[in-house]
């Protein structure tokens, strides 16, 4: 199963992310999938402001993982955002301990996490990321997490 979301715009694939982050509960790891420049930050940024995030959301491509206090009424406190883009093995992102660091109130979203998929030693969620033209984004989300959710993916591809 899948949901599938288009985006015509930067701002339209910002605000998925803020209305995806309703659907986010603490202990979550998303994966996020796609080609250089195909969203995956954009959208985290709209994450970050559906989870009250205060502080401006940049790419962590260097540092690795971000973490961004959250002030949001589901009680997730943390919003760990990760860039493993540049690691060279598998042990680096089992370093980042993304699966310990979500279980204090955090969720993470890891960009170019399909990567190193194997080494999160939990039920995850994808977002897929295909560019359709210069503009046009289109976002599919699967995985073993959405499954208890689906009525809220429903309302989420239609909103
Ligand atoms: N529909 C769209 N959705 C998302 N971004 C779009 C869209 N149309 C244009 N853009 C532009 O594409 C770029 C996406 O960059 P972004 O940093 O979010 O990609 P990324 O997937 O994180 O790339 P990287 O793999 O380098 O981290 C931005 O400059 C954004 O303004
Ligand atoms: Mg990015």
């Amino acid at each position: 199963m899948s949901w599938r979301r288009s985006c015509a715009t930067a701002l339209a694939c910002e605000a998925a992310g803020e209305q995806f982050a309703e659907l986010l509960v603490s202990g979550d790891v998303v994966l996020l999938s796609g080609q250089l420049g195909a969203g995956k930050t954009t959208f985290t940024k709209g994450v970050a402001r559906g989870l009250g995030v205060k502080e401006r959301v940049t790419s962590p491509t260097f540092t690795m993982v971000h973490e961004h206090r959250c002030h949001h009424a589901s009680g997730i406190v943390t919003l760990h955002h990760a860039d493993v883009y540049r690691v060279t093995s598998l042990a680096e992102v089992l370093d980042l301990a993304i699966g310990e660091l979500v279980e204090e109130s955090g969720v993470a979203l890891v960009e170019w996490g399909e990567l190193a998929a194997s080494v999160f030693g939990r039920d995850v969620m994808t977002v897929r990321f295909e560019v359709d033209d210069d503009e046009v984004r289109t976002l599919e989300v699967s995985g073993a997490l959405t499954i208890a959710r689906g009525e809220a993916f429903d309302d989420w591809t239609g909103a």
